[in-house]
């Protein structure tokens, strides 16, 4: 396992949108677990393929002792709103507010290959559409309230 370098906020790889896996082989493997360590020693929640350079539509999530990695996750359903502080290990020191669903449910792949579906309130479903918009190309700074005037001053 290593620890990957994790882009920062005006790196063009994190406005691209990530590629589909198609191989659930030993490299997504060493990927994921290098994910995992990568979100541990930051004290991130979350982080997605594009944050260290892949190109890939994978996540890592761990809140609290619930540890998610979800290949080529897609949001099946959502209702609520929510608007709460987030931040992003790509936007060192900043938060802001988002708009967000209450609750989100996400169909996605494990790195087996086999599908599930994953249910998240609060900050679970704040986290899953956060590292989902990154697969996208969107940070949060592109849909917070001060988002705008944070680019600005950079
Ligand atoms: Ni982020």
């Amino acid at each position: 396992m290593a620890v990957r370098n994790i882009l920062k906020f005006g790196d063009e790889r994190l406005s691209k949108i990530a590629k589909p896996v198609t191989q659930f082989d030993d490299d997504l493997k060493s990927l994921l677990d290098d994910m995992r360590e990568t979100m541990r020693v930051s004290n991130g929640v979350g982080l997605a393929g594009p944050q260290i350079g892949v190109l890939r539509r994978v996540v890592v999530i761990e809140i609290d002792d619930l540890y998610l990695e979800l290949i080529n996750p897609e949001i099946v359903s959502s209702k609520g709103e929510q608007y709460e502080d987030e931040g992003c290990l790509s936007v060192p020191k900043y938060y802001d507010k988002v708009k967000r669903p209450k609750v989100v449910t996400v169909k996605a792949f494990d790195r087996d290959g086999k599908e599930f579906t994953v249910t998240g309130k609060k900050l679970l479903a704040r986290c899953l559409c956060h590292e989902i918009d990154h697969l996208n190309g969107i940070l949060f700074i592109d849909k917070s309230e001060n988002g705008q005037k944070f680019k600005e001053r950079r």
